[in-house]
């Protein structure tokens, strides 16, 4: 059954106790648990809310429940004081650890009063995704009890390819049903990527111009200043197209592309979303040269900032073959788009951290102005700045003050910090907040998830056998010769922030 989307004063947290495996992990110290911080501290979470972590590191409840606080005091916050926060050490292919749980979590449901109400959040490495399923589904925990909910909240890698994706689905649906299951992407959980929902149907003024008559092609960046860091050894087996293209970039194509939706009821938008990637026309083996680039990271930097290369990396195989790097060329085949390139890339270690989704719009068809009185006029361009300096950019030609007519590229800006003024939560406490309150609109469902995969897979797997030597980029470049060729090709070029 679809959620009805709720009123912003109606979202508040039902009583429920939140799981987290993996709880002594990176992610639930950097996201998770300042996300619950948060939200106790915005008064989301209902005093009937307990937080319980697993991992294999043995941890007191106090220490896990310290963590959780991040330093803060919330003594006006019984949800994460005194006996709220439970920790519970053990394996998680042991039978023990899941009965130890189920213990804790029937203590909760008497003495806090959450209902029976659980949420499994998987945030450990992917290899124990099966083994917590199977362990939870081995206590009984998958299933709820009348009137309570049992849901699974499952991170990123969903699988390492569609064969993969396939078999963890058999896992999952054999302990919990589609509904229950909430697949994380953490960039829909950000509200500029929510915001391209906005843009897109809350106005009338977009709509007769997202179209094949106006754009003459996309692109869409995800660029990151950051090399690999402590992650080195996840990152050899992902690589940029399994850790940013399948999930994040396919993502916000897919909003920035879909057709609108009759409502932003949770299975319509979702619909949307696998039509519009089942349009992207899948590569060929023959023709991944021509639409796919890829590159890894050398030293690089100032003499002052100098950055290790990637086979430099801890973690790293010094003969690494990972791409770093990556960039496609997309084909969108349906009315609206045939015929539109769209070009996507992603890289660690480029000399901006920039998010965005750039529409660059077809040229005026005859220019009655000189062309020497055309000084530095870009073609007219919409541009999504996902982050950072979150915003909108429209940027179009305007005549520079003077007696002559020259005409420049001036811009038209929408800073969301200046207009709204008020933070943005962080992208994984919007997401908590909506798997508590049952809403699965920004979760992935199990045939998105597959779609990706089938849109990268042939790409990965091309690279795979390909045995000529990666092409290489110098930290703090933009990426490979390689990939200007791609965008090249068809005489047009990135859009580089700096
Ligand atoms: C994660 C990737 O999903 O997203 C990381 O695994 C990447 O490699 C991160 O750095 C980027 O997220 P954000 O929110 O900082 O853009």
């Amino acid at each position: 059954m679809d959620t009805v989307p709720q009123l912003a004063q109606d979202r508040n947290a039902p009583p429920a106790t939140l799981v987290i495996f993996g709880a002594s992990g990176d992610l639930t110290r950097r996201k998770l648990l300042p996300a619950v911080e948060s939200l106790a501290r915005h008064n989301r979470l209902p005093d009937e809310f307990a937080l319980v972590g697993v991992a294999r590191t043995a941890m007191e409840d106090h220490q896990f429940a310290e963590s959780a606080l991040g330093g803060r005091s919330l003594a006006d916050k019984p949800q994460l004081q005194g006996g709220g926060v439970r920790y519970v050490s053990g394996g998680y292919d042991n039978p023990e650890t899941y009965k130890r749980l189920a213990e804790v979590l029937d203590e909760l449901d008497a003495t806090r009063g959450t209902a029976g109400n659980r949420i499994f959040y998987l945030s450990t490495p992917a290899e124990a995704f099966a083994p917590v399923i199977n362990g939870l589904a081995g206590a009984g925990l998958n299933q709820a009890r009348e009137g309570s909910f049992a849901r699974l909240v499952i991170e990123k890698p969903y699988g390492n390819d569609l064969r993969t994706a396939h078999q963890l689905d058999g896992v999952v649906h054999a302990a919990f049903d589609e509904p229950n299951v909430f697949r994380i992407d953490h960039y829909l959980g950000k509200d500029t990527v929510q915001n391209v929902l906005a843009l897109r149907f809350a106005n009338a003024i977009f709509q007769p111009i997202w179209n094949r008559s106006w754009v003459d092609h996309v692109q869409i960046t995800v660029a990151e200043t950051l090399g690999v860091g402590t992650r080195g050894g996840f990152y050899e087996h992902a690589g940029a197209m399994r850790d940013i293209v399948q999930n994040h970039v396919l993502q916000v194509l897919a909003l920035a592309l879909m057709e609108p939706p009759a409502s932003f009821e949770a299975e319509g938008l979702r619909n949307e979303k696998v039509k519009l990637l089942q349009a992207i026309r899948l590569p060929t083996d023959r023709d991944i040269a021509e639409v796919a680039v890829r590159g890894q990271y050398t030293r690089g930097g100032t003499r002052q900032d100098l950055m290790a290369g990637y086979r430099d990396e801890a973690g790293v195989d010094p003969l690494s073959r990972t791409e770093t790097y990556a960039a496609m060329r997309l084909n969108v085949d349906n009315w609206r788009w045939a015929g539109v390139p769209f070009y996507v890339r992603t890289g660690k270690r480029l000399p901006a951290r920039v998010t965005e989704v750039a529409l660059q719009f077809q040229r005026p068809p005859h220019l009655p102005i000189p062309t020497n009185q055309l000084t530095e006029l870009d073609a007219d361009a919409l541009i999504l700045r996902i982050q950072p300096n979150e915003g909108i950019s429209l940027r179009f030609g305007a005549k520079v003050p003077g007696h002559s007519f020259r005409v420049r590229t001036a811009s038209m800006d929408f800073s969301y910090e200046q207009t709204f003024r008020e933070e943005s939560p962080e992208a994984y406490e919007r997401l908590l907040l909506d798997a508590l309150l049952g809403d699965p609109t920004l979760f992935i469902r199990s045939d998105e998830v597959e779609q990706c995969w089938r849109i990268v897979d042939p790409i990965i797997e091309h690279w795979q056998n390909d045995m000529s030597p990666i092409p290489t980029y110098e930290a703090a470049s933009w990426g490979p010769t390689d990939a200007d060729r791609l965008i090249g090709r068809s005489g047009r070029k990135w859009r580089n922030a700096v």
